[in-house]
């Protein structure tokens, strides 16, 4: 297996997130009220799959690996457009767990807030994973030899073995605070 399909496999779970995240701005404009806990969850999956495990993945593993590559002019491009998509992804997440916790607290113009960051993930996602798996990932494969390729994907397994952990961690802090 090489490294970059357990990335591959990843964005195919975002794929049907961002169905279903689809499926729910379309119930959310027509009744014009959305159920918090819903957004809560999906939240949560793009927080903690999206981002910090295939996210995190491609930055700490994957992009920290093709910096000590001499990548051409056009990967370079490519791969900090891509970490600056990352960043707006978070940026967006967060505005989406603000406008929610408004929400929550009753106040219900928040809801086109979460609408409009939603309409966001739905749109960024694809482009972004289209991006990786069509031009960026076949490139960067061509800067590691099949040893580093296969030392890579075995990173790419601890760093997961880890998150399991971090998740829950995170879940006792937050109950601790
Ligand atoms: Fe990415
Ligand atoms: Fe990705």
């Amino acid at each position: 297996m090489q490294a970059r399909a357990p990335l591959m496999i990843e964005h195919r779970l975002i794929e049907r997130m961002i169905e279903i995240i689809k499926r729910m701005l379309h119930k959310v404009e027509i009744e014009k009220s959305v159920d918090p806990l819903l957004v809560d969850k999906t939240i949560d999956f793009i927080r903690i799959y999206a981002d910090k495990t295939h996210h995190g993945k491609e930055e700490n593993i994957l992009f920290r690996a093709l910096e000590k590559k001499d990548l051409s002019e056009k990967d370079q491009v490519l791969m900090e457009e891509l970490i600056s998509e990352h960043i707006l992804g978070r940026e967006t997440t967060k505005k989406l767990v603000e406008a929610n916790d408004r929400y929550r607290n009753g106040n219900k113009s928040a809801l086109s807030e979460i609408i409009s960051n939603l309409g966001f993930l739905i749109d960024f996602y694809p482009t972004h994973i289209e991006k990786e798996d069509k031009v960026f990932f076949p490139s960067a494969r061509k800067y590691f030899s099949e040893e580093e390729d296969q030392a890579m994907l075995e990173e790419f397994w601890e760093f997961d073995r880890q998150m399991i952990h971090e998740k829950y961690r995170s879940v006792i802090e937050t109950f601790e605070a």
